[in-house]
């Protein structure tokens, strides 16, 4: 088993990582996902869920039940979701649900980056509304 003899090296190589990563640059993609997972646990995750699992008090925003196409049984939204575009122009009107619209477009732009990476969308720069566009959840 030669990976058993590779742990050992794995192991020091990792316990000389620096203790705090670096912050990343601003404008880079990885630096809007934290800017968004920040946002989202202060803004969201108390009724959509720490993990965006959902709750009693909303649907989930991560996960195989995630943006069906087409709205919940009883639900205020009134559109389908084809795109992450769709998705996000109907969210920046009406979440957070206690506060609509209270964030900016950068803002809700981040949440969206950070949401579609959990949901193992990978994302190669900065999400914005053509990248948006172009992310089809339901043809
Ligand atoms: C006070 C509770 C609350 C907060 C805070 C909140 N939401 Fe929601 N969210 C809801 C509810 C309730 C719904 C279902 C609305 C409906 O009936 O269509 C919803 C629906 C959604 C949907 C559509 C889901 C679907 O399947 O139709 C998205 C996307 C979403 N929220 C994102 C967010 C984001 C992003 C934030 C943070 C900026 C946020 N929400 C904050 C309560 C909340």
């Amino acid at each position: 088993m030669r990976a058993h003899f590779l742990l050992p090296a794995l192991l020091i190589a990792c316990h000389h990582e620096p203790a705090a990563k670096a912050p990343e640059p601003a404008g880079t993609i990885e630096a809007q996902i934290e800017q968004g997972k920040q946002l989202y646990v202060a803004r969201c995750a108390k009724c959509h869920g720490d993990a965006g699992q959902g709750s009693a008090k909303a649907p989930p925003v991560v996960g195989k039940g995630a943006f069906p196409e087409k709205p919940r049984e009883g639900a205020k939204r009134d559109v389908d979701f084809h795109t992450a575009a769709d998705v996000f122009a109907w969210t920046s009107k009406h979440m957070p649900g206690d506060a609509p619209g209270s964030l900016s477009t950068d803002q809700y732009l981040a949440i969206f980056a950070f949401d579609l990476t959990a949901n193992g969308i990978k994302l190669d720069k900065p999400l914005d509304g053509p990248a948006a566009q172009a992310i089809v959840l339901h043809p």
